[in-house]
Protein backbone atom coordinates (compact mmCIF):
# COMPACT_ATOMS: atom_id res chain seq x y z
CA UNK A 1 0.00 0.00 0.00
CA UNK A 2 1.53 3.31 -1.19
CA UNK A 3 0.10 6.62 0.37
CA UNK A 4 -0.24 9.39 -1.93
CA UNK A 5 -0.94 12.64 0.59
CA UNK A 6 2.56 12.39 2.73
CA UNK A 7 2.40 14.08 6.09
CA UNK A 8 5.88 15.25 5.40
CA UNK A 9 9.50 13.78 5.42
CA UNK A 10 11.16 13.52 8.51
CA UNK A 11 14.67 12.61 9.24
CA UNK A 12 15.32 10.58 12.61
CA UNK A 13 18.60 9.84 13.61
CA UNK A 14 19.56 6.99 16.51
CA UNK A 15 16.12 4.87 15.45
CA UNK A 16 17.09 1.36 15.87
CA UNK A 17 15.81 1.63 19.55
CA UNK A 18 14.04 3.98 22.60
CA UNK A 19 12.96 7.62 21.53
CA UNK A 20 13.70 7.40 17.82
CA UNK A 21 12.16 3.99 17.27
CA UNK A 22 8.92 5.33 18.93
CA UNK A 23 9.29 8.83 16.55
CA UNK A 24 9.35 6.61 13.76
CA UNK A 25 6.00 4.83 14.88
CA UNK A 26 4.31 7.65 15.60
CA UNK A 27 5.57 9.99 12.15
CA UNK A 28 4.27 6.85 10.14
CA UNK A 29 1.37 6.70 11.61
CA UNK A 30 1.12 10.49 11.10
CA UNK A 31 1.31 9.73 7.20
CA UNK A 32 5.07 10.95 6.89
CA UNK A 33 8.10 9.76 4.73
CA UNK A 34 10.82 8.45 6.96
CA UNK A 35 14.52 8.94 6.72
CA UNK A 36 15.64 6.76 9.76
CA UNK A 37 19.00 5.95 10.70
CA UNK A 38 21.70 3.78 13.34
CA UNK A 39 24.57 1.77 13.37
CA UNK A 40 22.56 -1.42 13.63
CA UNK A 41 21.36 -2.27 10.07
CA UNK A 42 19.74 -5.05 10.63
CA UNK A 43 17.53 -3.32 13.26
CA UNK A 44 16.55 -0.46 10.71
CA UNK A 45 15.55 -3.35 8.38
CA UNK A 46 13.40 -4.94 10.60
CA UNK A 47 11.91 -1.30 11.64
CA UNK A 48 11.56 -0.13 8.37
CA UNK A 49 9.64 -3.76 6.97
CA UNK A 50 7.19 -3.09 9.79
CA UNK A 51 6.50 0.23 8.87
CA UNK A 52 5.91 -0.49 5.47
CA UNK A 53 4.05 -3.26 6.34
CA UNK A 54 1.62 -1.62 8.90
CA UNK A 55 1.34 1.65 8.17
CA UNK A 56 2.26 2.06 3.95
CA UNK A 57 4.96 4.26 4.97
CA UNK A 58 7.58 5.37 2.64
CA UNK A 59 11.15 4.25 4.47
CA UNK A 60 14.80 5.26 3.93
CA UNK A 61 17.34 3.67 6.63
CA UNK A 62 20.47 5.04 6.50
CA UNK A 63 22.95 3.12 8.45
CA UNK A 64 26.18 4.61 9.83
CA UNK A 65 28.55 6.34 13.10
CA UNK A 66 27.35 9.70 13.29
CA UNK A 67 30.93 10.10 15.00
CA UNK A 68 32.49 9.47 11.65
CA UNK A 69 32.36 12.73 9.41
CA UNK A 70 33.30 11.50 6.17
CA UNK A 71 30.34 8.60 6.65
CA UNK A 72 27.98 11.04 7.60
CA UNK A 73 28.06 13.10 4.71
CA UNK A 74 28.14 10.43 2.31
CA UNK A 75 25.20 9.31 3.93
CA UNK A 76 23.27 12.33 3.88
CA UNK A 77 25.18 14.19 0.94
CA UNK A 78 23.71 10.59 -1.41
CA UNK A 79 20.39 11.11 -1.35
CA UNK A 80 18.38 10.55 -4.49
CA UNK A 81 16.47 13.46 -5.88
CA UNK A 82 13.46 12.41 -4.46
CA UNK A 83 14.47 12.21 -0.84
CA UNK A 84 16.27 15.52 -0.94
CA UNK A 85 13.40 17.96 0.56
CA UNK A 86 13.21 17.21 4.48
CA UNK A 87 10.67 18.93 7.06
CA UNK A 88 11.72 18.08 9.86
CA UNK A 89 14.88 16.57 11.76
CA UNK A 90 15.16 15.20 14.63
CA UNK A 91 18.86 14.90 16.51
CA UNK A 92 18.52 12.26 18.56
CA UNK A 93 21.24 9.91 18.31
CA UNK A 94 23.63 9.76 21.89
CA UNK A 95 24.48 7.69 24.61
CA UNK A 96 25.99 8.28 27.97
CA UNK A 97 28.88 5.62 28.87
CA UNK A 98 29.96 5.25 32.64
CA UNK A 99 28.89 6.58 35.83
CA UNK A 100 31.96 7.25 37.87
CA UNK A 101 33.97 9.96 39.46
CA UNK A 102 35.75 12.35 37.37
CA UNK A 103 39.10 11.09 38.17
CA UNK A 104 38.20 7.47 37.78
CA UNK A 105 35.95 7.70 35.05
CA UNK A 106 37.02 5.94 31.43
CA UNK A 107 38.74 8.69 29.14
CA UNK A 108 37.94 6.45 26.11
CA UNK A 109 33.93 6.75 27.18
CA UNK A 110 34.44 10.68 27.33
CA UNK A 111 36.01 10.76 23.61
CA UNK A 112 33.01 8.50 22.31
CA UNK A 113 29.88 10.78 24.41
CA UNK A 114 31.82 13.75 22.97
CA UNK A 115 32.01 12.53 19.69
CA UNK A 116 28.66 11.30 19.58
CA UNK A 117 26.37 13.50 21.18
CA UNK A 118 27.88 16.89 20.06
CA UNK A 119 29.93 16.57 17.43
CA UNK A 120 27.89 13.52 15.50
CA UNK A 121 24.81 15.88 16.14
CA UNK A 122 26.90 18.79 14.15
CA UNK A 123 28.04 16.53 11.98
CA UNK A 124 23.88 15.62 10.68
CA UNK A 125 22.97 18.72 10.97
CA UNK A 126 25.26 20.72 8.65
CA UNK A 127 24.57 17.23 6.01
CA UNK A 128 21.15 17.79 6.50
CA UNK A 129 20.53 21.50 6.26
CA UNK A 130 20.46 21.78 2.05
CA UNK A 131 17.60 19.88 2.16
CA UNK A 132 15.90 21.01 5.60
CA UNK A 133 16.08 24.89 3.32
CA UNK A 134 14.00 23.27 0.79
CA UNK A 135 11.19 22.59 2.91
CA UNK A 136 8.67 25.28 3.87
CA UNK A 137 8.37 24.53 7.30
CA UNK A 138 11.69 23.26 8.39
CA UNK A 139 12.18 22.09 11.65
CA UNK A 140 14.99 20.91 13.70
CA UNK A 141 14.42 19.19 16.97
CA UNK A 142 17.45 18.35 19.51
CA UNK A 143 17.20 15.44 21.85
CA UNK A 144 19.10 16.87 24.97
CA UNK A 145 18.83 15.85 28.42
CA UNK A 146 18.13 17.02 32.06
CA UNK A 147 21.98 16.31 32.05
CA UNK A 148 22.05 19.52 29.78
CA UNK A 149 20.15 21.45 32.62
CA UNK A 150 21.75 20.48 35.69
CA UNK A 151 24.96 18.67 36.56
CA UNK A 152 24.78 15.42 38.88
CA UNK A 153 27.56 13.67 40.71
CA UNK A 154 29.34 10.93 38.24
CA UNK A 155 27.51 12.66 35.11
CA UNK A 156 30.83 14.81 34.45
CA UNK A 157 31.02 14.65 30.16
CA UNK A 158 27.65 13.44 29.43
CA UNK A 159 25.69 16.44 31.63
CA UNK A 160 28.91 18.52 29.36
CA UNK A 161 28.11 17.10 26.30
CA UNK A 162 24.46 17.92 26.84
CA UNK A 163 25.15 21.34 28.17
CA UNK A 164 26.20 21.46 24.60
CA UNK A 165 23.50 20.54 22.84
CA UNK A 166 21.08 23.27 25.02
CA UNK A 167 24.08 25.75 23.98
CA UNK A 168 24.24 25.04 20.61
CA UNK A 169 20.39 24.44 19.78
CA UNK A 170 19.97 28.18 20.98
CA UNK A 171 22.87 29.22 18.45
CA UNK A 172 21.31 27.76 15.75
CA UNK A 173 17.62 29.19 16.57
CA UNK A 174 19.78 32.25 16.47
CA UNK A 175 21.73 32.14 13.11
CA UNK A 176 19.32 29.79 11.14
CA UNK A 177 16.25 32.87 12.12
CA UNK A 178 17.28 33.92 8.75
CA UNK A 179 16.00 30.65 7.11
CA UNK A 180 13.06 30.72 9.45
CA UNK A 181 14.03 27.50 10.63
CA UNK A 182 12.58 26.15 14.00
CA UNK A 183 14.45 25.25 16.28
CA UNK A 184 13.36 22.98 19.65
CA UNK A 185 15.84 21.49 22.43
CA UNK A 186 13.71 18.31 24.30
CA UNK A 187 15.78 17.83 27.36
CA UNK A 188 13.96 14.37 29.12
CA UNK A 189 14.40 13.36 32.50
CA UNK A 190 14.96 9.32 33.54
CA UNK A 191 12.92 6.93 30.90
CA UNK A 192 12.79 3.47 30.33
CA UNK A 193 14.48 2.92 27.11
CA UNK A 194 18.26 1.12 25.88
CA UNK A 195 19.74 4.13 27.58
CA UNK A 196 21.06 2.50 30.94
CA UNK A 197 22.19 -0.88 29.23
CA UNK A 198 24.44 1.11 27.42
CA UNK A 199 25.46 3.24 29.94
CA UNK A 200 26.32 0.49 32.17
CA UNK A 201 27.26 -1.60 29.48
CA UNK A 202 25.46 -4.78 29.32
CA UNK A 203 24.99 -4.55 33.31
CA UNK A 204 20.88 -5.67 33.14
CA UNK A 205 20.79 -5.79 36.97
CA UNK A 206 22.16 -1.92 37.77
CA UNK A 207 20.36 -1.09 34.60
CA UNK A 208 16.95 -2.09 35.80
CA UNK A 209 17.53 -0.71 39.09
CA UNK A 210 17.93 3.15 37.13
CA UNK A 211 14.34 3.02 36.39
CA UNK A 212 13.23 0.97 40.33
CA UNK A 213 10.40 2.02 42.72
CA UNK A 214 8.81 4.70 40.55
CA UNK A 215 7.04 5.43 37.23
CA UNK A 216 9.50 6.41 34.57
CA UNK A 217 8.84 8.12 31.20
CA UNK A 218 8.74 5.96 28.12
CA UNK A 219 9.80 6.06 24.93
CA UNK A 220 6.53 6.67 23.20
CA UNK A 221 5.74 9.21 25.80
CA UNK A 222 8.70 11.71 24.26
CA UNK A 223 7.29 10.35 20.82
CA UNK A 224 4.08 12.07 21.40
CA UNK A 225 5.80 15.51 22.45
CA UNK A 226 7.92 15.16 19.64
CA UNK A 227 4.44 15.00 17.36
CA UNK A 228 2.78 17.53 19.24
CA UNK A 229 5.29 20.43 18.83
CA UNK A 230 6.22 19.71 14.94
CA UNK A 231 2.27 20.28 14.15
CA UNK A 232 2.17 23.88 15.82
CA UNK A 233 0.63 26.54 13.11
CA UNK A 234 3.82 28.25 11.12
CA UNK A 235 4.26 31.22 13.53
CA UNK A 236 4.68 29.27 17.01
CA UNK A 237 8.24 27.31 17.87
CA UNK A 238 8.47 25.88 21.24
CA UNK A 239 12.02 26.64 21.75
CA UNK A 240 12.69 24.03 25.21
CA UNK A 241 11.19 21.55 26.96
CA UNK A 242 12.11 19.98 29.76
CA UNK A 243 10.56 16.35 30.63
CA UNK A 244 10.08 14.40 33.64
CA UNK A 245 7.69 11.63 34.93
CA UNK A 246 5.83 13.02 37.64
CA UNK A 247 8.13 11.03 40.00
CA UNK A 248 11.14 12.97 38.86
CA UNK A 249 11.04 16.51 40.39
CA UNK A 250 15.28 17.64 39.17
CA UNK A 251 17.92 15.18 37.81
CA UNK A 252 18.67 13.85 40.91
CA UNK A 253 15.35 13.58 43.30
CA UNK A 254 13.25 11.26 42.81
CA UNK A 255 10.40 10.27 44.51
CA UNK A 256 10.77 6.36 44.96
N1 LIG B 1 16.52 7.42 28.19
C1 LIG B 1 16.80 8.45 28.94
O1 LIG B 1 16.65 8.40 30.17
C2 LIG B 1 17.26 9.74 28.31
C3 LIG B 1 17.12 10.91 29.06
C4 LIG B 1 17.54 12.10 28.52
C5 LIG B 1 18.08 12.14 27.25
N2 LIG B 1 18.22 10.99 26.54
C6 LIG B 1 18.80 11.10 25.19
O2 LIG B 1 17.87 10.63 24.25
C7 LIG B 1 18.53 10.15 23.09
C8 LIG B 1 18.01 8.78 22.74
O3 LIG B 1 18.28 7.92 23.82
P1 LIG B 1 17.39 6.65 24.17
O4 LIG B 1 17.00 6.78 25.58
O5 LIG B 1 16.36 6.42 23.15
O6 LIG B 1 18.55 5.52 24.14
P2 LIG B 1 18.68 4.17 23.30
O7 LIG B 1 17.46 3.34 23.47
O8 LIG B 1 19.99 3.59 23.74
O9 LIG B 1 18.79 4.65 21.79
C9 LIG B 1 19.92 5.39 21.35
C10 LIG B 1 19.94 5.44 19.82
O10 LIG B 1 21.09 6.20 19.42
C11 LIG B 1 21.77 5.49 18.40
N3 LIG B 1 23.19 5.77 18.43
C12 LIG B 1 24.02 5.75 19.51
N4 LIG B 1 25.28 6.01 19.13
C13 LIG B 1 25.24 6.21 17.77
C14 LIG B 1 26.23 6.49 16.80
N5 LIG B 1 27.51 6.65 17.12
N6 LIG B 1 25.84 6.61 15.51
C15 LIG B 1 24.56 6.45 15.16
N7 LIG B 1 23.57 6.20 16.03
C16 LIG B 1 23.93 6.06 17.33
C17 LIG B 1 21.49 4.01 18.71
O11 LIG B 1 21.56 3.26 17.50
P3 LIG B 1 22.69 2.18 17.14
O12 LIG B 1 23.14 1.56 18.41
O13 LIG B 1 21.99 1.25 16.20
O14 LIG B 1 23.73 2.99 16.46
C18 LIG B 1 20.05 4.08 19.19
O15 LIG B 1 19.16 4.00 18.10
C19 LIG B 1 20.03 10.21 23.41
O16 LIG B 1 20.58 11.38 22.85
C20 LIG B 1 20.06 10.28 24.94
O17 LIG B 1 21.21 10.92 25.42
C21 LIG B 1 17.81 9.79 27.03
Amino acid sequence: MMKTNSGGTILITGATAGFGAAMAEKFAQGNYRLIVTGRRAEKLEVLANRLKTQYGSEVLTLCFDVRDKAATEAALGGLSVDWQQIDILVNNAGLALGRDHFDQANMDDWEVMIDTNLKGLLYVTRAALPYLKKSARPHIVNIGSIAGKEVYEKGNVYCATKHAVDAISKSMRIDLLKDKIKVTAIHPGAAETEFSLVRFKGDQQTAASVYAGYEPLVAADIADITWYLTQLPAHVCINDLVVTCTAQANSTLFNK
